[in-house]
């Protein structure tokens, strides 16, 4: 008799034990998938690498010529819209140079080349007569100061001797 019950209440709580444990089951499988995918994101190298070693040291940038060697370039989200098509542009150490143009027309995008946060799918463009692409790309991006379209704080308080000469090349407002 003492044994029906023993067994009895073993197979209850572990029945109730395993109810428990496998009613996370959909968390388990969403939580095994997520990690995977989050892995999967931080093994990736992607073709433009923040984090590599390679590349020509930027001590060569010392002049700081920007030109744009017949640059086309669509974004890999939009592959069907021809952003820059065929760009043109020569601007020599110390030149100031204003891009003017109607929003949308690639302005921005044309800067965001410069820093090299997308490479052109046809065409150069080269710093100090160097392909971008051949520089180290977190040294190279050191080298340029930059103020974006919406600074987050005011223009008032930038101070360009401390805050913007230190790159080595270019001052862009865009
Ligand atoms: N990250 C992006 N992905 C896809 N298309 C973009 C992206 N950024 C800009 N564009 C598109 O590229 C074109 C040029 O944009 P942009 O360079 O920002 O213009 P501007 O700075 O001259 O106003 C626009 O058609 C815009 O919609
Ligand atoms: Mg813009």
């Amino acid at each position: 008799m003492i044994q029906f019950f023993v067994c009895l209440m073993a197979i209850t709580f572990a029945a109730q034990g395993a109810g428990q444990f496998f009613s996370f089951a959909p968390d388990i499988t969403k939580a095994t998938s997520a990690t995977l995918k989050v892995t999967r994101l931080l093994d990736h190298i992607p073709d433009i690498d923040i984090w590599s070693p390679e590349g020509k040291n930027v001590d060569q940038l010392e002049n700081g010529q920007i030109q744009f060697r017949n640059v086309h370039f669509t974004y890999p989200t939009r592959p069907d819209v021809a952003v820059l098509r065929g760009l043109n542009l020569d601007v020599k150490p110390g030149q100031y140079v204003a891009l003017v143009g109607a929003s949308g027309c690639g302005k921005s995008t044309t800067v965001g080349l410069i820093e090299r946060f997308y490479d052109p799918i046809m065409g150069d463009i080269l710093v100090d007569g160097v392909p971008v692409s051949e520089y180290n790309l977190a040294e190279y991006r050191k080298s340029i100061s930059i103020v974006s379209q919406e600074p987050t704080y005011p223009p008032s308080r930038i101070n360009l001797t401390t805050d913007f000469i230190k790159g080595r090349f270019a001052l862009i407002f865009y």
